[in-house]
């Protein structure tokens, strides 16, 4: 891949459920493009259209119109739609993914739920150590807690631990602070920015909360599903 080919490019997507006779437009039109090594965040009220937004971008959902390109590969558009084992494996390859609960496996300790993916798939060119991982997020002393063993802090960022052992190009965060107190979420906004700074991991997150919304360096507001304002820092 060109070093300047987009990480991802969205272009007019759209989402509409069908909900009895009514039609919801979760997401209306939405372009934009995602360079490599990008922190963006998706800023918008409850029922904007964030996760549902974000869970196309990162192919855990279909659009209903539009299309959408990763590392300059058409996952979908007009005349193009992958495969189910296509997509799995961008899923696997291409992102990491974190969310607000953070979905650990309670009777696997800290080391098993990280290395979890292990168990399903190893990417070639990969080659993390695990431990690393843990010591860089301040974990290395947790490693054979459960998770009810552990604070909210320490269970976002175990799992944030295990969206990065395989690599990810990309992190995609859903309101990774919902469950977490003010001072929580500030160390976990400041694990984003070293990944970002420091490791290059492209991160988009999406929040309801505009002052986690602000960590980003580059931050796009939605309403109603709709694109309505973007502010990047110089
Ligand atoms: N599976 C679904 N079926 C029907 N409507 C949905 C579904 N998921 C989300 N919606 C609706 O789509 C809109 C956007 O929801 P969502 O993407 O979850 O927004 P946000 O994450 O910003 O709160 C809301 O009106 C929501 O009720
Ligand atoms: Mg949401």
């Amino acid at each position: 891949m060109a070093p300047d080919t987009p990480a991802l490019e969205a272009a007019r997507l759209r989402k509409v459920y069908r909900r009895g006779a009514e039609d919801i437009v979760a997401v209306d039109d939405v372009s934009l493009t995602i360079r490599r090594g990008e922190f963006v965040s998706f800023i918008g009220p409850s029922g904007s259209g964030k996760t549902t937004l974000i869970n196309i971008l990162g192919c855990l959902d279909n659009a209903t119109a539009g299309s959408l390109k990763i590392g300059g590969r058409t996952v979908f558009s007009e005349d193009i739609c992958l495969s189910e084992t296509a997509l799995t494996r961008i899923r696997r390859e291409v992102f990491g993914y974190i969310f607000q609960k953070f979905y650990l496996v309670p009777t696997l300790t800290v080391r098993e739920n990280v290395l979890l993916p292990f168990a399903f798939f190893r990417k070639a060119e990969a080659r993390t150590n695990p431990m690393e991982i843990l010591a860089f997020l301040g974990l290395d002393r947790r490693i054979d807690h459960r998770p009810a063993e552990l604070s909210g802090g320490e269970m976002q960022r175990v799992a944030i631990a295990r969206a990065l052992v395989n690599k990810p190009e990309i992190l995609l965060a859903d309101e990774p602070t919902g469950n977490l107190d003010s001072r929580t979420s500030d160390e976990i906004m400041t694990i984003f920015k070293d990944l970002n700074d420091k490791k290059h991991i492209s991160i988009v997150m999406v929040t309801h909360e505009m002052d986690i919304g602000m960590c980003a360096k580059r931050r796009i507001h939605m309403k109603d599903g709709l694109i309505v304002r973007e502010e990047v820092n110089a």
